[in-house]
């Protein structure tokens, strides 16, 4: 633990100390991801960059109930000490509840495991309004003082608050307030409504978590529209947080966070190392070689890593290179692992057919490379005109940014945000909480006609709706589907 003293450990710390001592005053943090801020997930965003990194969010009341054994070790695996152990920290684990008794059982069985406990307020789908959980209870302010306070005053370790913007600035600030008296020790605000998900997520609202940060007397952490390297910047300075969140941003290039290692004399093309300012300042390393290393961390640690995470971060990282070499991204959208090879220590050879396919795409891009040599990356960048965003070589981690929907209230872009029409990064499949995957009725409802770029939608209606129903039956297989099924 960074600059705990003997003495610090004979009590709980607070606020700013705890964000100094235990956490490290980390500036770059990445944000809970059901089925995609995995252990592995997690260890390859700290090597590039990452301070504090949130486990995806787990039910509070199936982990306290532990009814059904995987859902456990699945959730988070405390038995073969790599979870939570000392490549793993700082750690915050997420849970959404609405009942404090499974809220205090459940965190008190990981405390040991990490550095704080987080409650999930923010999560829009429909799914947590049938749960009662995320940001559905924005309206029941009472209940959410009790959950925090009561992991305030009975846990070791401090509680955090992770929320939505209100639609006024006024209401978004009494809320934190309230989050911050009832025993919240570092908050995240992210500046979206609970109305902004799906197709009308539109951008993050940078100046009500700036109102968020000027109001209360915790950490501030700022989440919301990290698409590039200068965005960080841009957005501690606008919103003058403590701290910045990224959770697609970093799903798409988990480098966000550093800037490119070279000069612009030296710009390389092959290693997206761009020039020193604006949008290229940042490092996108080849996407190929992340996902293998990825790959290498999935194979090489004993917790198992679910094949629906590990398709989905390869979709995401190799997104550019798959639009153009699509032969490679159908092969790689079949593959499927049998439960019985993943179950081996590690996930066996299971791993090894994602290798194969993802290195045959390497070999492609060097191709590809080898015919761009002499160009900087500069030129090798155009401005998309829809979006007003650079469109970097294929063979690069980059942000996924899609243009704007057309509906004025989404369309209507931030003060901060100088690319009129643009939006700013949204999950392809929902924004808040991709805990709905797997449930068929909110796909459909969040993003009726958009094509799936990402392989955890490459799962077919079919197979969600079976997902759905086993899940409701409580004969769910190994997904995530547990999570958000209560
Ligand atoms: C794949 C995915 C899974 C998510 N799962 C969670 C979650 O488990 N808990 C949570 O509080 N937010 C979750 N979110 C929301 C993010 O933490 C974040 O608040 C939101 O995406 C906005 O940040 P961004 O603009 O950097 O994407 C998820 C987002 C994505 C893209």
């Amino acid at each position: 633990m960074p600059g705990v003293t003997l003495e610090d450990k004979d009590r709980k710390l607070e606020g700013y100390e705890f964000f100094r001592n235990v956490l490290g005053s980390p500036k770059h943090i990445v944000a809970p991801m059901v089925d995609q801020s995995e252990l592995a997930w997690r260890k390859l965003s700290r090597r590039y960059g990452a301070q504090l990194v949130y486990t995806p969010m787990i039910n509070a009341k199936m982990y306290a109930e532990g009814a059904r054994k995987p859902f456990r070790e699945q959730n988070f695996d405390t038995v073969h000490g790599e979870e939570g152990g000392p490549e793993d920290r700082p750690l915050i684990v997420q849970f959404c509840a609405n009942n404090p008794d499974h809220l205090l059982k459940s965190a008190r069985l990981l405390e040991p495991f990490c550095d704080a406990v987080d409650i999930n307020l923010g999560c829009p789908q429909d799914i947590a309004r049938r749960g009662r959980y995320g940001s559905f209870l924005q309206d029941e302010w009472d209940l959410i003082y009790t959950l925090i306070n009561t992991l305030h005053k009975n846990l070791s370790i401090p509680v955090t608050a992770k929320f939505r913007v209100f639609p006024t600035v006024e209401k978004t600030v009494e809320y934190a307030k309230m989050l911050e008296r009832a025993g919240a020790q570092m908050l995240t605000c992210h500046g979206r409504t609970r109305e902004q998900r799906g197709h009308r997520s539109g951008v993050a609202d940078w100046e009500k978590i700036r109102a968020v940060k000027e109001a209360v007397s915790v950490p501030v952490v700022a989440n919301g529209n990290l698409l590039f390297y200068s965005d960080v910047a841009r957005c501690l300075a606008a919103t003058g947080a403590d701290a910045v969140m990224s959770a697609e941003g970093n799903l798409y290039n988990p480098a966000l966070f550093q800037p490119a290692p070279v000069a612009s004399a030296s710009a390389s093309a092959a290693d997206g190392d761009g020039d020193g300012d604006g949008y290229l300042a940042g490092r996108h390393p080849r996407n190929t070689h992340v996902a293998l290393e990825y790959l290498g961390i999935v194979k090489a640690q004993r917790t198992l890593t679910t094949p629906s995470a590990v398709k989905g971060h390869l979709f995401k990282l190799l997104r550019p290179a798959l639009a153009r070499y699509t032969d490679i991204r159908e092969r790689l959208g079949r593959v499927r692992i049998e439960r019985a090879e993943r179950d081996k220590e590690g996930g066996g050879t299971a791993w090894d057919k994602y290798e194969e396919i993802v290195r045959e795409l390497d070999e492609r891009l060097e191709g590809d490379i080898d015919a761009a040599s002499g160009k900087s990356l500069e030129e090798l960048s155009p401005v998309d005109p829809a979006t007003g965003f650079p469109v970097l070589p294929h063979w690069l981690l980059q942000p996924y940014i899609r243009p704007l929907p057309a509906e004025p209230d989404a369309a209507k872009p931030p003060a901060q945000n100088e690319k009129s029409g643009v939006e700013v990064v949204e999950c392809p499949v929902t924004v808040e909480d991709s805990a709905s995957r797997g449930a068929k009725r909110a796909i459909s409802e969040e993003r009726p006609a958009a094509p799936r770029s990402d392989g955890a939608e490459s799962v077919s209606e079919s197979k969600r709706a079976k997902l759905t129903e086993e899940a409701s039956s409580g004969s769910s297989p190994r997904t995530h589907v547990d999570a958000i099924a209560t």
